[in-house]
């Protein structure tokens, strides 16, 4: 998605404090230590986040969910921007291959999405993240009814009972500040938003959106709403 040439974050209200605050909040929790990692699926909340972290930490973790089922364009897009920005690229792999796991499970996007997810994300995440204490993320209020009340700092339990500090310095964007922001600091973006995706994720379970109002509205088609990566052990 484009916007205007003319456009600057200083037409759009309040989007100075607002970058303002997200980057305050980043450098309040930046030291360059071992410790702090972006979670990154490569879509545009990422992007910024990844690019406010590295203004501090340019060699902060990415971690990307391999799934193996992303579309070409977003592993290209990584690819691309992994070495435009020289990232330090970790890409998390699940146990299983899609072969090995087609073999033993069927296609279990369509029969079983949570086991799905369950497999290709969640676990291998959790397994990630136990090694860090601070995680970025590019969530905000805005995406789905699931994320309205949720805090730019919070923390995070993994199964196995560690905490970590969970940052989402992009809490309170709308779409346009996103926009606007990758406009103003030639950040470029995953080429399927000019196909007219709104929200991106693995290939089979990402479509147009069905709900103009609803920019989630194609994940899942509508079975469900969230991977299960953002959902702690109780
Ligand atoms: S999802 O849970 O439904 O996939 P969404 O696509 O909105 O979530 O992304 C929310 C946040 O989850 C992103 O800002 C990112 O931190 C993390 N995330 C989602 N997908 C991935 C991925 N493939 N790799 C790494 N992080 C991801
Ligand atoms: Fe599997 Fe779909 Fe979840 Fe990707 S989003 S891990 S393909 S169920």
């Amino acid at each position: 998605m484009t916007v205007s040439s003319e456009a600057s974050t200083s037409i759009v209200p309040g989007l100075e404090e607002k970058i303002s605050a997200a980057r305050s909040l980043v450098a309040a929790h930046v030291n360059g230590s071992p410790g702090e990692c972006v979670t990154c699926s490569f879509q545009a909340e990422d992007m910024i986040v990844l690019h406010m972290v590295r203004e501090i930490y340019p060699d902060v973790p990415v971690l990307f969910l391999d799934t193996g089922y992303h579309f070409a364009e977003t592993y290209a897009y990584r690819d691309e921007l992994a070495t435009a920005w020289n990232l330090n690229l970790i890409n998390l792999t699940p146990r299983q291959s899609v072969p090995e796991q087609e073999a033993q499970f069927g296609i279990l996007h369509q029969s079983a999405p949570d086991q799905c997810c369950k497999l290709r994300k969640v676990e291998p995440l959790f397994a990630a993240l136990a090694e860090y204490a601070t995680w970025f993320t590019g969530m905000r209020r805005e995406q789905a009814k699931s994320r309205a009340l949720m805090q730019a700092l919070d923390h995070f339990t993994l199964p196995g009972g560690k905490q970590l500090l969970k940052i989402s310095p992009l809490t309170d964007w709308s779409t346009r500040d996103v926009w606007y922001y990758a406009q103003e600091h030639g950040i470029p973006l995953l080429p399927l938003y000019d196909k007219g995706y709104s929200s991106i994720g693995c290939e089979p379970c990402t479509s147009l959106p069905s709900d103009p109002n609803d920019p989630r509205s194609g994940r899942w088609s509508g079975r469900k709403q969230e991977c299960g990566i953002h959902i702690q052990a109780q």
